[in-house]
């Protein structure tokens, strides 16, 4: 279930357990365990919803009965691509939903007194040009840093990137947009705006220290 707000480029993966689930990830007194329990199950409802677009190509298949034609997915694997850190927390879930996936990473971590990304780390699969990617993170605040691993992957040579978020701010999905019109961008919720440190409102908090217990 999607909608398509105002703004350009975004969608909203507006399915009610994915805002079920939302609303408890928001909750401050959600314990570290089902946080990241919470991260992963949106994460694989909403790649359930960014992968309805993957080509598809037919298949010869022996049944135990007889031959027939089925679909398969056409071309090279799928790459799922996270943020360092807090986009780990979305790739075991959407590799429940697509076992055969590449993962790639890059680190990237926001200046807390900038808000500017500094990149540490990159690795993808070679042939980049040939592969589908989902880069992955659950905050979208400034785009700073969205913007900047896009640009990365696209050095690297990807040209089929999309953006998978679970909270986005309107000025990260307008960075963003502007900056890679190109990349298609799903979120569980487009929040209301930025407080002036650079975190989303009403948010989740910090998505890497939730995830990983380092508050
Ligand atoms: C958070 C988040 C995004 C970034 C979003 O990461 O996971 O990567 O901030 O902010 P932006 O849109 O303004 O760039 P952070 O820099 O806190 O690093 P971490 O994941 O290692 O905690
Ligand atoms: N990064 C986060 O983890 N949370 C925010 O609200 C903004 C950036």
């Amino acid at each position: 279930m999607l909608t398509t707000p105002a703004l350009l480029g975004l969608t909203v993966v507006s399915h009610p357990l994915v805002q079920h689930k939302l609303a408890i990830l928001r909750d401050q007194a959600t314990p570290k365990k089902i946080f990241k329990e919470l991260v992963d199950e949106i994460a694989m409802l909403m790649a359930y919803e960014a992968t309805a677009d993957l080509a598809l190509e037919p298949a010869e298949v022996i049944t135990p009965l007889e031959t027939t034609t089925g679909q398969r997915v056409a071309g090279k694997k799928l790459t799922l691509v996270p943020i360092l850190r807090a986009g780990l927390g979305m790739v075991e879930g959407i590799l429940k939903l697509v076992p055969s996936a590449r993962v790639g990473h890059i680190g990237l971590y926001r200046d807390h007194d900038t808000l500017e990304p500094v990149d540490y780390y990159f690795k993808v699969p070679g042939d980049a040009a040939e592969r589908e990617f989902f880069l992955l993170d659950p905050m979208l605040a400034t785009g700073g840093s969205a913007a900047s691993a896009v640009a990365s992957l696209k050095r690297a040579g990807a040209q089929r990137i999309k953006f998978l978020c679970l909270v986005a701010a309107p000025e990260g999905v307008k960075r963003l947009h502007a900056a890679h019109p190109d990349v298609p961008i799903f979120a569980a919720s487009l929040d209301r705006e930025l407080n002036a440190n650079g975190y989303i409102l009403p948010g989740l908090g910090d998505a890497g220290d939730r995830l990983f217990g380092t508050r």
